[in-house]
């Protein structure tokens, strides 16, 4: 079908339960988009890119070819993994990618350091609960034209394209960069330079708001900052940044810590 605009209305279908839903029709990204997606996100050699529904394996060919990074496709339809997979070999870059037939439903994602996807409206936001739990906290997550609801991008852009017509009616194109924040709520005891202070944080997936116990007071966190792993607020007129790793957060400079209470 030539309109995917019409397909996105289509509601998803499993058929039994080893079914994989479909989570969209095959319609490649532009070229362009694809180059625009992986500059948005800053991709390099570093990097291990994962697409969702890779189609001919050109978001994960290119970020192997033009920024040297590694990673797989994940694409329910065989004659393009298989397509994929020759494309790669041709081009030099079997060894850094490649593609597997597999419901992308149920992919272990938790390898990737850049996730793209250019998925439904819906199967975007049913993946979303999937992506925060086994996405590392800093990972960078590209979605084509549609976002996840409740999770405010890093970035987005916008711009119109001729070639978008013919997939869904119009030339409007966005693309959205969200990173996978780190899981911060609860509370967590804080070591500071003059005694300590208990921070009690709430977390909806980026935003979070807190409290803090401190010197036999409750003080609001004030703007508080969560982007991957780094964590700003500023409490009792002082600065504090660091870094949550697990269940821990290192301050910068070593100037504070804490650990999350139990
Ligand atoms: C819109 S295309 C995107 C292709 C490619 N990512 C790109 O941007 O050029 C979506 C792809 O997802 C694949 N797909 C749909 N449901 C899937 C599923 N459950 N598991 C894996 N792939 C799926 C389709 O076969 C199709 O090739």
């Amino acid at each position: 079908m030539r309109v995917f605009a019409l397909l996105l209305m289509a509601p998803m279908i499993a058929f039994a339960e080893d079914t994989p839903v479909n989570a969209g029709p095959y319609v490649p990204s532009p070229q362009s988009v694809v180059s625009d997606m992986l500059k948005l996100a800053e991709v390099g050699p570093q990097d291990f890119v994962i697409d969702l529904g890779s189609g001919d394996g050109r978001i994960v060919r290119t970020a192997a070819l033009v920024f040297g990074a590694r990673g797989f496709g994940v694409e329910i339809k065989d004659p393009l993994v298989r397509q994929s997979n020759a494309a790669a070999a041709r081009e030099g870059i079997a060894d850094r990618v490649k593609f597997i037939k597999a419901d992308l439903f149920k992919t272990d994602i938790s390898q990737a350091t850049v996730l793209t996807m250019y998925l439904l409206p819906d199967t975007v936001n049913l993946l979303r609960d999937k992506l925060l739990a086994e996405l590392r906290p800093g990972t960078r997550v590209l979605s084509h034209d549609y976002p996840l609801s409740g999770w405010i991008p890093e970035k987005y852009v916008q711009m119109d394209l001729e070639d978008k017509v013919k997939i869904s009616g119009v030339t409007t194109t966005l693309i959205y960069l969200y990173v996978v924040p780190a899981k911060v709520e609860g509370r967590w005891q804080a070591t500071l330079p003059d005694g300590t202070a208990t921070l009690s944080l709430r977390q909806q997936i980026t935003r979070v708001s807190g409290t803090a116990r401190y010197r036999g007071k409750d003080v609001p966190l004030e703007d508080v900052k969560l982007r991957g792993e780094r964590l700003s607020f500023r409490m009792a007129g002082r600065e504090l940044a660091g870094r949550v790793s697990g269940a821990a957060i290192e301050g910068d400079a070593g100037a504070w810590s804490a650990q999350r209470v139990k």
